[in-house]
């Protein structure tokens, strides 16, 4: 398994174009849900700096359902159309909160999370699940980062064995 070196001082568009090669190395012969899933949440860890969670929420039986995970232990639950990650998940598109305490009905799992982006993962036109990340500081995420992160995203879902989760 090769993964780039991941640099930073080369901006964010740098940045997230070596995020997506080091994906594909980690993935690469493997489509095992969880262990792909943990290792995009590890990667996406030590790749981005102030942030103090990153993880998947999977759609199962209706509702989000945590998944594998970087940061805090975070609520289990979260029905279609509730806090940031339900919102986005049932809008099927991208949310970026500058402030999460001024989102009606965000849910607070770790206190120090000021901002946050929640990005849906759509395979084939199906919903499942979303990918959140959370910055213990304000305005954490531009419109590099969504872009950033909807490539990875992109580049991740084919990638994963949705059916057999
Ligand atoms: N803040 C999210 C909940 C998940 S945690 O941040 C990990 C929300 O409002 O949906």
């Amino acid at each position: 398994m090769h993964v780039t070196t991941l640099d930073r001082s080369r901006g964010k568009a740098v940045l997230y174009r070596d995020l997506a090669a080091s994906l594909g190395a980690l993935l690469e012969g493997e489509t095992d849900a969880i262990a792909n899933l943990a290792n995009a949440s590890a990667l996406l860890s030590e790749a981005l700096d102030r942030i103090n969670w990153c993880g998947f929420y999977l759609l199962r039986g209706g509702e989000l359902v945590l998944g594998p995970f970087q940061g805090k232990a975070a609520c289990v639950r979260i029905a279609l159309g509730k806090g940031v990650c339900g919102t986005a998940a049932a809008r099927r598109e991208t949310l970026v909160v500058p402030d999460v305490h001024a989102f009606p009905g965000h849910i607070a799992c770790d206190a120090a999370s000021r901002s946050e982006i929640v990005v849906p993962i759509l395979e084939g036109g199906r919903l499942r699940g979303v990918l959140d990340v959370d910055a213990p500081e304000p305005a954490r995420f531009d419109a590099e980062d969504r872009a950033g992160l909807e490539a990875f995203v992109a580049a991740l879902a084919p990638r994963i064995a949705w059916e057999a989760l």
